[in-house]
This record gives C-alpha cells, sequence and structure tokens, in this order.
C-alpha cells in the first residue's frame, strides 16, 4: 500500500453501513477498513463515530489501544519477528534490535523510506528454528542478523 494512496472515503464508508447494524459492529468496522486500505485513515474516525453513535474519542481510543490497527499506511513490505519464548531461546530479542537499527523504526512504525515496517509476533510455528520471521507472507527460519540483512536487500530490489 503506497504511502500517497488517495483515501477512497466512499468504499470506506460503504464498509461501514455494511457493518454497521453488527453486534459490537467497530472492531469488524476497523478490521474491514484496514483489510481494505492498509490501514485506518484519520478521516474514517469522525464517519465510524457518527455512524455507530460513538465519540471520535472511543473510537480512537479502540484505535490506538490494538496495536494491530495502524495508523498510518504500512511500508511496501512488512517484516514480522516472532518474540515468542521459543524464539527468544535461540536469539530473537538481539535479532530484533538489529532489525530496529538497520530500519531506523520500532515495532508498529515504517522505516523512513517506507519499504518496510516492522511488528513482533508470537509464534510462526517454527519453534524448533528460530529465530522466525515472515517478510509479507514469506515465512524464514534461523535468522541470524546477516541473513535478516541479505533478505532485506533482496526486497529492495524488488519492485
Ligand atoms: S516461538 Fe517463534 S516460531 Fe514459535
Amino acid at each position: 500500500m503506497g504511502k500517497h494512496q488517495v483515501v477512497d472515503m466512499e468504499h470506506i464508508a460503504s464498509l461501514i453501513a455494511a457493518q454497521k447494524t453488527l453486534p459490537g459492529a467497530l472492531l469488524p468496522i476497523l478490521h474491514a477498513i484496514q483489510e481494505s486500505a492498509g490501514y485506518i485513515p484519520a478521516e474514517s474516525v469522525p464517519v465510524i463515530a457518527q455512524e455507530l453513535n460513538l465519540s471520535r474519542a472511543e473510537v480512537h481510543g479502540v484505535i490506538s489501544f490494538y496495536h494491530y490497527f495502524r495508523q498510518h499506511p504500512a511500508g511496501r513490505h512488512v517484516v514480522q519477528i516472532c518474540r515468542a519464548e521459543a524464539c527468544q531461546a535461540r536469539g530473537s530479542a538481539a535479532l530484533e534490535a538489529h532489525a530496529k537499527t538497520v530500519l531506523g523504526c520500532d515495532f508498529h512504525g515504517t522505516a523512513k523510506d517506507g519499504e518496510f515496517s516492522l511488528e513482533a509476533v508470537y509464534c510462526l510455528g517454527q519453534c524448533a528454528c528460530g529465530p522466525a520471521i515472515m517478510i509479507n507472507d514469506e515465512l524464514h527460519a534461523r535468522v541470524s542478523h546477516g541473513k535478516l540483512d541479505r533478505l532485506l536487500q533482496a526486497k529492495r530490489g524488488v519492485s
């Protein structure tokens, strides 16, 4: 999802309209918007609030409570690093620190060049061969600092 993408508020309004009568509609609406736009555009908050008869602060509170919801467009690639126990035992904390330094952003952040967003994940089913990561939908196991660098470099070269 590009950084300069125009927000399609008409489509977002249709997503809200389709779900607003469901019980507990706020979360399904936020999921639908993020799935469609890649994040929750700020412009959608007042519309959601009005349609669900909530305050903007209430809607914003839910968006910020769940780290899953992005408030800004994601980078071109999303890097998820496993922080669960088995990967921790295999050095994922050091890999995390390396990724944060190399990308210049924290978890839930996006590198300045817009290429990569960094996210935490809790178990990718590769516990015996950690540290494990996902880049977009590709799973990688036994990821050393050097391997991460190579994977990022390869992604930078892919349009
Ligand atoms: S703990 Fe990392 S893959 Fe299971």
